[in-house]
């Protein structure tokens, strides 16, 4: 499966450059579908709250084709509640009390015909935010048998930080190793151009 996820890096750069070719002789080449792994069965399920994990969940999905799925908690986050400066907010206080799950709505996504779920999020107090181990509590008999790619955005944390809170917090899980994408959309951008 790691190979899997270095073919789909790979596809990234491979779409980018046919993106390129088409813009350079300025022709519509609307036949360029990415296909990697057409055996891969693969979901997409994202959070966000200011939108660069949502750009990062669709670049994987131009490459995957895989389905994607935002979840969302039933009481959405406001900009007070992710004042992280704020010891009284509520992002400080579910990173506080690691046992808080704010409550999620239900995702639409038909686990019996999927392998391979990737999970992101953008970093909060260099780990998963809350809304992610409700997810991963929630759907526990969905996924234990599915191959798990957790991705994020940062400012500047690594996805290792939150790689080894998600294996310590669900050990039972199949995660394979994340991938974090810049914050800024132009550095995402700029990612896959490389
Ligand atoms: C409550 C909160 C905590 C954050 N903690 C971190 C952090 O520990 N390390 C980091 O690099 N970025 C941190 N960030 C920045 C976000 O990870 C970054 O802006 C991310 O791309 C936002 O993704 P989104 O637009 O999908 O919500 C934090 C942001 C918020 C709102």
């Amino acid at each position: 499966m790691k190979l899997k996820f270095i073919k789909i890096i790979m596809a990234i750069l491979a779409v980018n450059a046919v993106v390129l070719t088409a813009c350079a002789s300025k022709t519509a080449n609307n036949n360029a579908q990415p296909q990697i792994d057409k055996d891969m069965k693969s979901v997409i399920i994202y959070f966000t709250h200011s939108g660069n994990t949502e750009l990062a969940a669709k670049d994987l999905a131009a490459v995957t084709g895989a389905k994607i799925i935002r979840l969302m908690p039933e009481q959405p986050y406001s900009s007070e509640d992710v004042d992280w400066v704020n010891e009284q907010s509520r992002c400080t206080q579910e990173h506080l009390d690691q046992s808080l799950r704010p409550a999620i709505k239900p995702v639409d996504v038909n686990f019996a015909a999927i392998d391979t779920v990737f999970i992101g999020f953008p970093i909060w107090w260099h780990e998963e935010p809350a809304v992610i181990r409700t997810f991963l509590d929630n759907y526990r008999e969905q996924l234990k048998e599915k191959v798990i790619y957790p991705f994020c955005t940062s400012y500047e944390s690594p996805m290792s930080e939150a790689d080894a809170t998600l294996r310590k917090g669900y050990p039972d899980y199949n995660w394979k190793t994340g991938l974090r994408f810049p914050a800024d959309p132009d550095q995402i951008k700029k990612w896959i151009d490389q």
